[in-house]
């Protein structure tokens, strides 16, 4: 059964203007008590979009990008097609540099940009028809495969159980349902309770500010913890699964997400606890041998010293370190859950039964850049 509904395009994060000339995202930054919407055209608009993290989550930046190829095509309708492929390529490298980790933003582009050299005998203004046809295509897949994740996910665990998860992997992030939201949205709209502990996940806090605030709306029984207070609520009993989304997963079953996902994972198997990973096959990369292969962004330190605070924290020559994601070794994972099914270890071997030799996310000029 399809949860898709085709009202669906139309009423996430990320979606196309009723134009069609513009991207149209909800700014993730402002929530939760302010819903504002931005208008996105020019190129610019784009990669600070997503820099800022006004759009985020890795599935929700790929819809981004593939919209984003569409729309920087737009004002190239009048050019010859060598002149039409080598500006897209510019545009495309350009917004695929606003961030390095989450795979989607690569792997959307390189399918936008695979419709502008299959179709190179055809008019520039049939190939930008198809780009929309192909962007539309790429949302309406992962609300398709976040409906599946959401329904595996679901199956792992039952009524009255506790799961922790860590930063936002909810519609937000995606498009409906989410990936480690999507179980207990499912399970929502099914009658069955579950608790939900979200970690508030700093710097940025987006357990607190986007998946409390996305729970608390579907009304789901959330509380909202500290990062430091996760070992606390494992000990208590509270939790019996874990769900965390992904930005990368490297062959070997690594899973790159959001910082802090790994002490989750360290703390859950000390507690007994199974620890989850939800996320697309356009999130798995084959191309990546090991998590040590995913570069890893470095951000801001004044998003550690003042952002959120009326002043700052820490002294203005206090060194920082702020890594945007880490690295949980595929040893602490219980299973990965994907909209193919639920891979269990050996990862290795599972996910190339599963993906391929090569996967999905081919290693191309793209794909590379950030899988080092
Ligand atoms: O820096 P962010 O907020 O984009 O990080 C997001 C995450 O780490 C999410 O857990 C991940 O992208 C999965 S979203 C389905």
């Amino acid at each position: 059964m399809s949860l898709f509904k085709e009202e669906d395009l139309k009423n996430g994060s990320v979606t196309l203007s009723e134009d069609g000339s513009a991207i149209v995202i909800l700014d993730q930054t402002r929530l939760p008590l302010h819903e504002v919407y931005l208008t996105l055209r020019t190129k610019e608009e784009i990669y600070d979009a997503i820099k800022v993290l006004a759009v985020r989550g890795a599935p929700a930046i790929g819809i981004c990008a593939a919209y984003a190829v569409y729309v920087l095509s737009l004002p190239k309708a009048e050019m010859d097609y060598e002149s039409f492929a080598a500006a897209m390529e510019a545009d495309a490298e350009y917004v695929n540099s606003s961030r390095p980790t989450a795979v989607n933003l690569s792997w959307a582009i390189r399918r936008q940009m695979a419709v502008i050299r299959e179709h190179a005998d055809k008019p520039v203004r049939e190939i930008i028809r198809l780009l929309k046809e192909e962007a539309i295509a790429i949302h309406r897949e992962d609300i398709e495969m976040c409906a599946k994740i959401s329904e595996y996910g679901l199956s792992l665990v039952k009524a009255g159980d506790g799961i922790l998860t860590h930063c936002n992997a909810g519609p937000l992030a995606t498009s409906k349902y989410g990936t480690a939201i999507g179980p207990m949205l499912l399970a929502k709209e099914r009658g069955i309770d579950l608790k939900v502990f979200a970690d508030e996940t700093r710097p940025l806090l987006q357990g607190a500010r986007l998946t409390s605030y996305e729970l608390t709306k579907a009304g789901v029984d959330v509380t909202l913890i500290c990062d430091n207070m996760a070992s606390m609520v494992m000990k208590n009993g509270w939790v019996q699964a874990v769900f965390v989304g992904c930005d990368r997963i490297a062959a070997n079953g690594d899973v790159c997400n959001k910082i802090g996902t790994s002490g989750v994972a360290v703390l859950a198997k000390y507690y007994g606890i199974p620890f989850y990973t939800l996320g697309p096959y356009s999130t798995i990369d084959m191309s990546c041998p090991t998590g040590d292969d995913i570069h890893i962004e470095l951000r801001d330190p004044e998003e550690i010293k003042k952002m959120w605070y009326k002043e700052p924290m820490a002294l203005e020559e206090t060194k920082c370190f702020n890594p945007c994601f880490d690295v949980t070794d595929h040893s602490l994972v219980t299973a990965i859950v994907t909209d193919r099914g639920i891979v269990y270890p050996p990862f290795a071997e599972n996910l190339k039964k599963l993906f391929g030799e090569s996967g999905d996310v081919s290693a191309d000029s793209f794909g590379k850049q950030h899988c080092e």
